[in-house]
C-alpha cells in the first residue's frame, strides 16, 4: 500500500523553510501533495496559482520532483482533500512552540473529522527564523529576500 502525505499551507510566498520539510516529507512518503489552502485569517500577496507555480519551480529547481504534486485547494475542508487523494497523513514543519500551540488544535480536529494523522517536522536550524510573512514585508520594503527563498521566488519578488 503506497503512504501518501499532504503537506498543507498558504505558502505565500513559498520559502527555503517550506522547501527543507517538502523535500524530507517526499524523502519519507511514497506520493507527496503539497497543497495550497487559502486561510481567510490572512491578507494574500500572491493569488493561489502563482504561489502554486512558484512551488512547482522550486521544487524542479531543486530536483527532487519525482512524487511530489502540487495543487491548490480553496473550497472545503482540509481532510476533504486527503480523504479524495488517498491520503492519511498530513505533515506541518514547527519551528517554535508558537507554532507548535498553533498547530495542535488543527492536527486533533483533522484527526477527529477523517483519521487523519498530522506530523511535526523540525526545521533545519538554519531556516528556522524564515517565515512568509517575513518575507511578504521584507519584500514590500525593498529589502534582499534572497537568503529566505528559492531562487526562482526572490526573481519573482524583485520583478516586483
Ligand atoms: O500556512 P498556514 O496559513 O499556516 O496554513 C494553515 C492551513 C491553510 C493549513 C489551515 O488554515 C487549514 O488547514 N485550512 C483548511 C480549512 C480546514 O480544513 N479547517 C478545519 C480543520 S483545521
Amino acid at each position: 500500500m503506497s503512504r501518501i502525505a499532504v503537506v498543507p499551507g498558504s505558502f505565500d510566498p513559498v520559502t527555503l523553510g517550506h522547501l527543507d520539510v517538502i523535500e524530507r516529507a517526499a524523502g519519507i512518503f511514497d506520493e507527496l501533495h503539497v497543497l495550497v489552502v487559502h486561510n481567510p485569517g490572512k491578507t494574500a500577496l500572491l493569488p493561489v496559482a502563482q504561489r502554486v507555480a512558484l512551488i512547482e519551480k522550486s521544487i524542479a529547481e531543486a530536483g527532487f520532483d519525482g512524487n511530489v504534486t502540487v495543487t491548490s485547494w480553496t473550497v472545503g475542508l482540509l481532510v476533504d482533500y486527503c480523504t479524495d487523494v488517498g491520503a492519511t497523513v498530513l505533515v506541518k514543519g514547527v519551528r517554535s512552540q508558537v507554532d507548535v500551540a498553533y498547530e495542535t488544535p488543527m492536527a486533533i480536529v483533522n484527526r477527529n473529522l477523517a483519521g487523519v494523522e498530522t506530523i511535526f517536522m523540525l526545521p533545519d536550524p538554519a531556516h528556522a527564523h524564515v517565515s512568509s510573512s517575513l518575507v511578504r514585508q521584507v519584500a514590500s520594503l525593498g529589502g534582499d529576500v534572497s537568503p529566505y527563498v528559492p531562487k526562482v521566488v526572490a526573481e519573482f519578488l524583485q520583478r516586483g
